[in-house]
C-alpha cells in the first residue's frame, strides 16, 4: 500500500532489492512514481484503499501486505476506513503477514487524532486475527529536510516552540523503517505479534540545529508564524501532538530499532547523506 509514497515506496524498493516479487498498489498507475516502480521491477496494480472491491482483486495471491495510510491526504475518518478495508481484504486473501506502518506511543490517552486512528485500525486487525507486526515510528528524519513537510515553518519553528527546543525527539529515517519492514517479512516467525517502537537517534531540535550547522555549514532556515495561523493552515493534529509530547515526556529509546538494524542512520549521518546527495543546497 502507499507504494508511490514515502513509506510504501521505500518498503517496495527494499523488498525488490531483497529479491521479493512486489505488487505495488496505486490509484494512478500512469503517474511517474508508479512508472518508476514498474521500471524497478514491481507489478503495478490500480487500487484505491477507499474501495474495498479494488483491494480484494489486488490482494489475491499475495503472501504479505505492507499497510499504510495518510490522514494528511485523506482525513482521519477516511484513514480509519482505508485501514479497515486493507485489513478486511488481507483477511479475505488469507495473507500470511501484515506489517502495519503505525505511529505514536501505542497508548490510548494522548488525544492525538492521527495516533488514535491507528489504534482503531490496529484493534480491527487484531479482531480479524491477522498475523500482524506493528511498526511505530515517531518522527521521520525527512521532517528536517523534505519540502513536502515545510521544515522551515514546521520542524524548525512551530515544533520547538510547542515541544521545547531541548526535548528529545525519537528520529527514524524512512529507509530504516523500510529495512525493518523487510526484515520482518523475511523473518515472519520472529516478528508476527510484535509491536515495535522505532527510533534510531534521540536528539532535541536544538541539537539537530547544531548538527545541521556543523554538517551543512549554516543553521536550518526558519519561517516564523504564530501557532494559531499554523493551525489554520495545517490543522491541530501536529500541535496537539507536540504539546502532548512536551507535557507527557514519554520514555523512548533506540534499542528496538538498533537491535534489528544496528547501522540505522543517526541525525548527523542523515544530514551528511542529504548534503552529499545535493551538495549545491547550502
Ligand atoms: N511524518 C512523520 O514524521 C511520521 C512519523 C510516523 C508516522 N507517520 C505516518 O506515516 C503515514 C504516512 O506515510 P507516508 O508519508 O509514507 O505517506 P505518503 O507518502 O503520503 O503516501 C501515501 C500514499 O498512499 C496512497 N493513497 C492515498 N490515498 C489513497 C487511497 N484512497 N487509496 C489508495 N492509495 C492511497 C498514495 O498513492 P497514490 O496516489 O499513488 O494512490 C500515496 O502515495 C501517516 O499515517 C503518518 O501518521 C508519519
Amino acid at each position: 500500500m502507499g507504494a508511490t509514497g514515502r513509506q510504501g515506496g521505500a518498503v517496495a524498493r527494499r523488498l525488490l532489492d531483497g529479491g521479493w516479487r512486489v505488487r505495488a498498489l496505486t490509484r494512478s498507475p500512469a503517474s511517474p512514481a508508479a512508472q518508476a516502480l514498474a521500471v524497478a521491477g514491481a507489478e503495478v496494480v490500480q487500487a484505491d484503499m477507499g474501495d474495498r472491491a479494488s483491494l480484494d482483486g489486488a490482494l489475491a495471491g499475495v503472501h504479505g501486505v505492507y499497510s499504510v495510510q495518510n490522514p494528511v491526504i485523506s482525513g482521519i475518518e477516511a484513514e480509519v476506513q482505508q485501514g479497515r478495508n486493507v485489513a478486511e481484504a488481507a483477511r479475505r486473501a488469507h495473507v500470511q503477514h501484515v506489517v502495519y506502518g503505525s505511529a505514536g506511543t501505542g497508548a490510548a490517552d494522548t488525544g492525538v487524532g492521527s495516533w488514535d486512528s491507528k489504534l482503531e485500525i490496529e484493534a480491527h486487525m487484531r479482531a480479524l486475527d491477522l498475523p500482524l507486526t506493528v511498526l511505530r515510528p515517531m518522527a521521520f528524519m525527512e521532517l528536517m529536510t523534505d519540502k513536502a513537510f515545510y521544515p522551515p515553518l514546521s520542524t524548525w519553528h512551530v515544533m520547538p516552540k510547542l515541544l521545547g527546543g531541548e526535548t528529545l525527539v525519537p528520529w527514524t529515517a524512512v529507509e530504516d523503517l523500510a529495512a525493518v519492514a523487510a526484515t520482518a517479512f523475511a523473518e515472519r516467525e520472529r516478528f508476527v505479534g510484535r509491536d515495535l517502537p522505532l527510533a534510531a537517534d534521540l536528539r532535541s531540535i536544538d541539537e539537530c540545529r547544531e548538527i545541521h550547522r556543523d554538517v551543512i555549514g549554516h543553521g536550518p532556515r526558519r519561517f516564523p508564524m504564530p501557532v494559531w495561523m499554523f493551525e489554520r493552515v495545517a490543522g491541530e493534529d501536529l500541535t496537539t501532538m507536540w504539546r502532548w509530547w512536551r507535557s507527557a515526556k514519554p520514555e523512548t529509546d533506540t534499542r528496538t530499532l538498533r537491535e534489528i538494524r544496528p547501522d540505522a542512520l543517526t541525525v548527523r549521518q542523515w544530514l551528511e547523506r542529504r548534503k552529499a546527495a545535493s551538495p549545491q543546497r547550502r
